[in-house]
């Protein structure tokens, strides 16, 4: 079954939505409070899948999110029919929940964290019973200490907890250029661990003068990205259930967005006809 593909959500792409080549959407959590149907975020339009992303539930913090958190989380969910609920493998909050950063910061790669993250992902699998849950790899610039790698790190969750992994691609490729690593490695080595995959693919860009990637999901989608995005669909073949692009600047005209998500069905067909070599 090839992966469902579309967009994540915004006002500025609601207009496309209803392309033949988008049959997947993904709606903001956060963005969601506006009343509870669908058709608030999508229209009239009809998918096959939908996934719920979540910003603020801090999984890789102290403590699990608080109840009232997952308890809104699940009406959109219900709401909008969705097959999945996903949110970031990082912290944005302290322990308390009283101060909140306004963006996600990547744990200490240690075991400490591995386990408090395990605990809390556990607590949000039980909540959510059957409907699966996704953690996605974020990009970070910061880097605390710790006695892991994040490719062990993220391994050790996924086979700990049997979550997805929301294999933000886009986000591998910026942390293998500024930290140093081969993202294509990054995605061999975790891609066993994870029991199902959606993806995020974006575009970023390289600032000359800080020296590093952004991952600013303002640009098109540039050819790396799209060659390590075929890679991993090799790499996740037969578990991949979904693949959304990201926009949040400087957008495209319908044009461009059209194209855009039509390339990355583009790949998945190109690959789901190539000839299988073990039939021969
Ligand atoms: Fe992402």
């Amino acid at each position: 079954m090839p992966p469902a593909i579309g967009y994540a959500i915004r006002r500025e792409n609601r207009p496309v939505l209803a392309d033949p080549a988008i049959n997947a959407a993904e709606i903001t959590f956060e963005q969601a409070h506006r009343g509870l149907r669908t058709s608030r975020y999508t229209g009239m339009v009809e998918f096959d899948y939908v996934s719920v992303h979540a910003l603020e539930m801090s999984l890789a913090g102290a403590e699990p999110p608080p109840r009232q958190y997952l308890s809104a989380l699940k009406d959109i969910a219900d709401e909008n029919g969705a097959a999945a609920i996903s949110d970031h493998l990082g912290f944005t909050r302290d322990h308390s929940g009283g101060v909140g950063m306004g963006h996600f910061a990547a744990p200490p790669f240690s075991k400490a964290a591995l386990g408090a993250t395990c605990r809390n992902i556990d607590c949000v699998q039980d909540y959510f019973d059957d409907r699966p849950f996704y953690i996605e790899n974020i990009a970070y610039l910061f880097k605390f200490k710790g006695e892991l790698t994040e490719e062990q790190f993220l391994s050790g969750v996924l086979k700990a907890t049997g979550c997805g992994w929301l294999l933000d691609v886009t986000n591998v490729y910026a942390n293998g250029l500024n930290h140093g690593y081969d993202p294509y490695e990054f995605i061999s080595r975790v891609m066993p661990s994870a029991s199902r995959v959606q993806m995020h693919l974006a575009g970023g860009f390289y600032d000359e003068q800080a020296g590093f990637y952004v991952d600013s999901h303002s640009e098109p989608i540039t050819d790396d990205i799209w060659n390590l995005y075929r890679f991993a669909l090799l790499q996740g073949e037969g578990k991949v259930d979904a693949v959304f692009i990201e926009r949040d600047a400087n957008f495209p005209d319908e044009a461009g967005w059209r194209s855009e998500v039509r390339q990355a069905r583009d790949i998945v067909e190109e690959l789901e006809a190539r000839p299988c070599l073990l039939a021969l």
